[in-house]
């Protein structure tokens, strides 16, 4: 029991790392916050800061999700839990991963949206539907130029290809239903983009196919 507990607070302590705060704040002098959407994401650190320091973010919150969902595996390591729980311990562990990165402990509870940390998390879990996903995830970006339609769109594809494609069924259907709740999560956190998705308000990200004439 204690093993468990000390792998979930640093599961939740892993996700809470405020990597686009940490990195505006130390590199660039700039709160990431006070700019663009305002949210502490690659997505905004893209938009605000640009490619280089937007992908360092991007990696570093998918490998947050990543990491947490895989230390799981230490339960098994020290036969804390039988073999066929450590599903229900990595979906856990990813989830408190990616609830630290919306409510970091150290920045006040003040986070990102989760995505690259679900992200992450699926890669971990399912790396196959993961994959899925993101050509999704990149196909909804670069038709819509919208990040946060992609995201949303992403995450809703992860559990219904698990529901749908036989072969993604997995053998314990809590995946699913985490999948789902993981997915509403992401709605909530989204409903600013949401409304302004609706109202044409949503900023488009500046991606240009091909050569600039
Ligand atoms: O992953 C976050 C993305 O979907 C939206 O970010 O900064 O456009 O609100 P942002």
């Amino acid at each position: 029991i204690l093993l468990i507990a000390i792998l979930f607070v640093a599961a939740y302590l892993i996700g809470s790392i405020c990597t686009a705060v940490w990195l505006g704040k130390w590199y660039y002098g700039i709160d990431i916050r006070k700019h663009g959407s305002g949210n502490s994401g690659a997505t905004n650190t893209f938009r605000v800061l640009g490619k280089k320091p937007g992908t360092i973010v991007m990696l570093i919150d998918i490998f947050k999700g990543w990491a947490a969902t895989s230390l799981a595996n230490v339960l098994l390591l020290f036969d804390a839990i039988p073999a066929d729980n450590l599903i229900i311990f990595q979906l856990l562990m990813g989830m408190l991963a990616v609830v630290g990165h919306i409510f970091p402990v150290y920045e006040r509870f003040k986070g990102g949206k989760g995505v690259a940390t679900l992200l992450g998390m699926m890669l971990a879990i399912q790396p196959e539907a993961a994959l899925v996903c993101i050509v999704i995830f990149v196909v909804v970006l670069l038709l819509s130029k919208y990040v946060s339609l992609g995201s949303m769109i992403a995450a809703l594809a992860f559990p219904m290809l698990l529901l749908l494609h036989p072969h993604f069924h997995p053998d314990n259907p809590i995946l699913i239903i985490f999948g789902f709740i993981l997915f509403a999560i992401v709605v909530i956190t989204h409903r600013k983009n949401i409304n302004r998705l609706i109202a044409g308000e949503e900023s488009k990200a500046n991606i240009t196919i091909g050569r600039k004439k």
